[in-house]
């Protein structure tokens, strides 16, 4: 067996302290191979982001192991995390808002300007980015005027410009009507196929999880057999 993508052992996760403190994860454990697709589904408050959150190295746990190619990311910090981060995953995040009064190229390339790369090869990746995902005329735009697809395949674009080997995505179609969610849905798994980037998401679209090859189903901070959760 090859060693999992990502592998988390008995992961809590506990937000304020005293009367205000919240066990939002309570002993996860979970391993996820490189080019799978996972969709982790469960009841709103259940724990479905803070657990992404955490795959996503964008917050740490309370206490447990998240190992990212069986390397222990605790010891990740700073610059090294950041740099881990932004070559490795892309992020289609709706709290991840699109800078509205900058450029859609722009928006798409600022994964390449935190790695440093060069202005010429920046734009030559972003503008194939959105070309994969028929955007490139509205590479000029600023990414207020787009619309709420055109917009959520900005964000697509964003995530697969650094040729990630994952992609985190959190309700990536829950703010759009089904014809077009069914797009975001069809270019997410086209990149799962096609290039073998490994596909987390977190959704409410039963649809969109049954497409994926395994679904983990979160109640109250624990991860519970699908059978249990029907
Ligand atoms: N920063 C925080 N401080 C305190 N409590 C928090 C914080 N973030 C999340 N929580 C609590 O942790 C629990 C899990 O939150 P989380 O965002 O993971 O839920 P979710 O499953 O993604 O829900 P939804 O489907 O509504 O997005 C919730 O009860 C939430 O109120
Ligand atoms: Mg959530």
């Amino acid at each position: 067996m090859t060693t999992p993508l990502i592998s988390i052992t008995d992961v809590r996760k506990t937000y304020g302290r005293g009367p205000n403190r919240f066990d939002a994860l309570r002993g996860v454990s979970l391993d996820i191979h490189a080019g799978e697709s996972l969709a982790i589904i469960g009841k709103s408050g259940s724990g479905k982001s803070t657990l992404m959150h955490l795959l996503a190295l964008l917050d740490a746990p309370t206490s447990g192991r998240i190992e990212l190619e069986g390397t222990d990311t605790s010891r990740l910090r700073g610059r090294a995390l950041n740099r881990t981060r932004n070559k490795t995953f892309g992020f289609v995040f709706q709290q991840f808002f699109l800078t509205a009064n900058t450029s859609v190229l722009d928006n798409v390339i600022l994964p390449l300007k935190i790695a440093g790369v060069g202005r010429s090869d920046r734009k030559r990746k972003g503008l194939a980015a959105l070309a994969q995902l028929d955007m490139q005329d509205k590479a000029r735009n600023r990414a207020i005027d787009l619309s709420g697809g055109q917009k959520q395949r900005t964000v697509i674009a964003r995530a697969l410009v650094n040729n990630p080997r994952i992609i985190f995505a959190d309700e990536p179609t829950g703010n759009l009507d089904s014809a077009t969610g069914a797009v975001v849905e069809d270019i997410l798994f086209a990149l799962n196929r096609e290039h073998g980037i490994t596909l987390i998401v977190v959704t409410h679209d039963e649809d969109l999880a049954a497409r994926c090859d395994r679904r983990i189903h979160i109640r109250d901070g624990v991860i519970v057999p699908e059978e249990v959760a029907a």
